[in-house]
């Protein structure tokens, strides 16, 4: 009895982490975007893109990676900042600082977080962003709205130096 539950609990600790490294292998949320990380790779004013649809088609990853030191963001779910449900993100003495706003006219405001996990770094003078969200409420059919932009200050109130707006079809 006490071998076969050793043996489940083998079994269910071993299947998990096997999960776990399927899903790493493809997209590893740590701030680094490795060789091949991003399916779908764009360049727009500055800004290199990156994104991925999990298998199952329920998460969206992206990523935005910058030459500034300053912030950088990534907005889902419109083509125009109004409506865009938006991730910003800067490093300052190697803390990754966040906020998650919806966009309102040409201004936005922190909403509820609805990020399934982010992460940011900074090294050499570059800035680089990657988060997933639901795919729900953001896909409609294969496509993604999304606006990414980025400034040159660790702040969140600052005007952007450069924004880009752009769909992806998965
Ligand atoms: C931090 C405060 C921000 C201010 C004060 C601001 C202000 C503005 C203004 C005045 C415009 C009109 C056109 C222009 O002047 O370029 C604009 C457009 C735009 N911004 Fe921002 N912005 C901010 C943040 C962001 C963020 C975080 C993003 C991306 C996540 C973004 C993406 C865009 C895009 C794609 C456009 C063109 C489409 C549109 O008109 O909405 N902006 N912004």
């Amino acid at each position: 009895m006490k071998t076969a539950f050793r043996a489940l609990i083998f079994a269910s600790l071993f299947g998990f982490a096997a999960g776990v490294s399927v899903a790493q292998n493809l997209i590893s949320l740590d701030g680094v975007i490795a060789d091949a990380e991003y399916a779908t790779v764009r360049e727009a004013s500055g800004m290199r893109l990156g994104f991925r649809l999990s298998a199952d088609a329920s998460t969206i990853y992206a990523s935005v990676t910058v030459r500034t030191a300053g912030w950088v963001a990534l907005g889902f779910g419109s083509p125009k900042m109004d409506g865009s449900r938006m991730v910003l993100a800067y490093v300052k003495d190697g803390v990754a600082q966040f906020t998650e706003d919806l966009g309102k006219g040409w201004s936005h405001a922190p909403t509820a977080p609805f990020a399934l996990a982010r992460a940011a770094t900074e090294k050499d003078g570059w800035t680089t962003l990657e988060v997933a969200v639901p795919a729900v409420g953001f896909l409609k059919g294969r496509t993604l709205d999304l606006i990414a932009a980025w400034g040159r200050n660790d702040d969140f109130r600052s005007k952007h130096s450069a924004r880009t707006s752009l769909s992806v079809v998965f």
